[in-house]
């Protein structure tokens, strides 16, 4: 079956299409390449265009007989929703109901959605399952949730099946030329930190957790990949018509715990200069975010198999490479 993988030209783009092309599946990309790299997408078909651009989404369609489609093009920072947030509105709501429009018009049936715990907000819960509360606290994570309930409400006017994927902090790299080349997220912001011999920034450490930084539950893209396969089948098989699921590894881990296993793989723990220095919170910044992806494990079969050391050393054996690229 062909899928149509928006955004495959990204960073978790690229694993999901490598990682459905391992499965057998035959993938085509559409990718406006605002961020995505064409290098990312091999010898796999790359239509360079906006998902909002229903001609150009209906003409691939029909030219690929696509069926399914995985969307995970999308504006993804936090910060940088609240300064634009009509930015985010454009691209991730009315981006996603464009290409509704456009996939389910042109007889596609199966959607799978990139979402994230950002839906959540900041919950004060230990384990975070799908029941909890969605009470985004920023314009990425609103949009996100929008988009699961655009899916809701046209799923049973179209025969749409779907699955929505809530990520939670995805982080590593199952090949060093796919790593991730953005410096939005802690692990990336702390090796430009080291590679610069500066300090790693904690953004405050007095939470209310067992080291006094914020817990978060790291899971390896080659994971979130691997649960897209999962899902992907199941929608095909039929063996579910309506999925929204957490896609987390159920351990957290702290931002100090991150920052020393950092230094360790990065070689760096013996330099005075690599030593943490401790920052203001960051505004918005929950205490914990852990999932329990036991729905996902339960529907799918699906657990994250990767620990939070092999997602430090590859992200790191991609930064060095991408370094090398570079220079
Ligand atoms: C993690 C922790 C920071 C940098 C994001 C977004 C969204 C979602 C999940 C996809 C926080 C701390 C960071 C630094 C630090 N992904 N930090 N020093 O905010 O948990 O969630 O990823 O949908 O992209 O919601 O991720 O990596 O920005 O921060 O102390 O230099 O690391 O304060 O506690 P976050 P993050």
């Amino acid at each position: 079956m062909t899928w149509l993988v928006t955004g495959g030209a990204g960073y978790i783009g690229s694993h999901v299409v490598a990682a459905m092309r391992a499965a057998g599946e035959d993938v085509v990309v559409l990718d406006d390449l605002s961020s995505g790299v064409r290098e990312r997408v091999g010898d796999v078909p790359l239509v360079p265009a906006d998902v909002a651009d229903g001609e150009t989404v209906v003409r691939t369609v029909h030219e690929h007989g696509v069926r399914g489609v995985v969307h995970l093009a999308a504006r993804k920072q936090v910060e940088e929703s609240v300064r634009q947030p009509l930015r985010y509105y454009r691209e991730n709501v009315e981006g996603l109901r464009a290409l509704l429009e456009a996939v389910t018009g042109a007889g596609v049936t199966r959607f799978v959605f990139s979402s994230s715990a950002a839906v959540y907000g900041a919950p004060d819960v230990d384990l975070v399952d799908e029941g909890t509360a969605c009470l985004p606290v920023n314009p990425y994570g609103r949009t996100k949730l929008i988009g699961e309930q655009m899916l809701a409400d046209v799923a049973p006017a179209t025969g749409l099946r779907y699955a929505a994927l809530r990520y939670f902090n995805v982080a590593g790299a199952a090949d060093p030329a796919l790593a991730d080349r953005g410096t939005a997220n802690l692990v990336p912001l702390v090796f430009r930190q080291l590679v610069a011999r500066r300090p790693p920034q904690v953004f405050g450490d007095d939470y209310d957790t067992p080291d006094g930084t914020c817990v978060r539950d790291f899971v390896h893209v080659a994971d979130v990949a691997s649960a897209h396969v999962a899902a992907a089948a199941a929608l095909v098989e039929g063996r579910i018509e309506a999925l929204t699921a957490n896609i987390g590894r159920g351990d957290g881990v702290s931002v100090r715990e991150v920052v020393e296993t950092i230094r360790r793989v990065t070689g760096t723990a013996d330099q005075p200069w690599s030593e943490p220095v401790v920052a203001p919170r960051r505004a918005g910044d929950p205490a914990r975010v852990v999932a329990s992806a036991e729905l996902i494990r339960r529907e799918l079969g699906w657990t994250a198999v990767h620990g939070i050391e092999e997602m430090v050393a590859s992200a790191w054996e991609g930064w060095q490479a991408q370094a090398a690229l570079t220079v």
